[in-house]
């Protein structure tokens, strides 16, 4: 995983271009209405959504890929771009008050995605909020590849994904206090030119009281 991401970074740069996705916006007006001081963005990437959120927030951002880390340093210098995979994040006194995850979860077979999902869980406080973004069902590469689990497909070479249908989504989150769901259409111009519309859906939510 890390050696494709860091290929894609090295030959491709910002890969997603300079805009940040929709769901980073909707995201931010949800912190800024419950208060939110500090965020945790799994997954970042080369800061594309994290720059509009650490202008207002504490921002930490875990990412795998070394290249990917080089670039958004430069890109977003207020974040703290921490290099390592989410799932050797260890629960230290850290809490954060909001997770916001793009496009990260849908990379995984099952039991990583659940595992994914707790370690974010775990590292917010009890009134925190998570914010998370997947593949939806209804993309058009839904079914293409060799299937691997229920849903989940080889579309790539060596490149996992997940779609998600509504209900799959909510049950990933079913330990916690879901808010909303949506699904929304983003679409992406490559370097090759190449143009890309996704289907995705989000899901936000508080960590469930104790
Ligand atoms: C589809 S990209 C999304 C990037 C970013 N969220 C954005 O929208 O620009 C997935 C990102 O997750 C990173 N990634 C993959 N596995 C990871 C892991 N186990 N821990 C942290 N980051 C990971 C990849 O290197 C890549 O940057």
């Amino acid at each position: 995983m890390k050696e494709y991401w860091n290929k894609r970074f090295m030959s491709e740069g910002l890969i997603w271009g300079e805009q940040p996705s929709e769901t980073a916006y909707h995201a931010k007006e949800l912190f800024l209405m419950h208060h939110i001081r500090t965020v945790l963005v799994p997954g970042a990437g080369y800061g594309r959504n994290t720059k509009i959120l650490s202008d207002i927030f504490e921002v930490d951002a875990i990412e795998l890929s070394s290249e990917a880390v080089i670039l958004a340093r430069q890109w977003d210098d207020r974040s703290c771009f921490i290099e390592k995979s989410i799932f050797d994040l260890s629960v230290t006194n850290k809490q954060y008050d909001a997770v916001y995850c793009y496009d990260l979860l849908h990379l995984f077979t099952n039991i990583d995605r659940e595992k994914l999902i707790l370690k974010c869980i775990e590292q917010l406080g009890q009134e925190g909020i998570y914010y998370f973004t997947c593949f939806s069902d209804e993309d058009s590469a839904f079914g293409k590849g060799m299937e691997v689990e229920k849903n989940t497909f080889e579309y790539k070479n060596g490149k996992l994904a997940h779609f998600f249908s509504e209900d799959d989504l909510k049950n990933h989150f079913k330990e916690t206090n879901i808010i909303e769901t949506g699904s929304l259409q983003e679409n992406f111009e490559y370097s090759n030119g190449a143009i890309r519309t996704y289907k995705l859906r989000y899901i936000y939510g508080i960590k469930r009281l104790a």
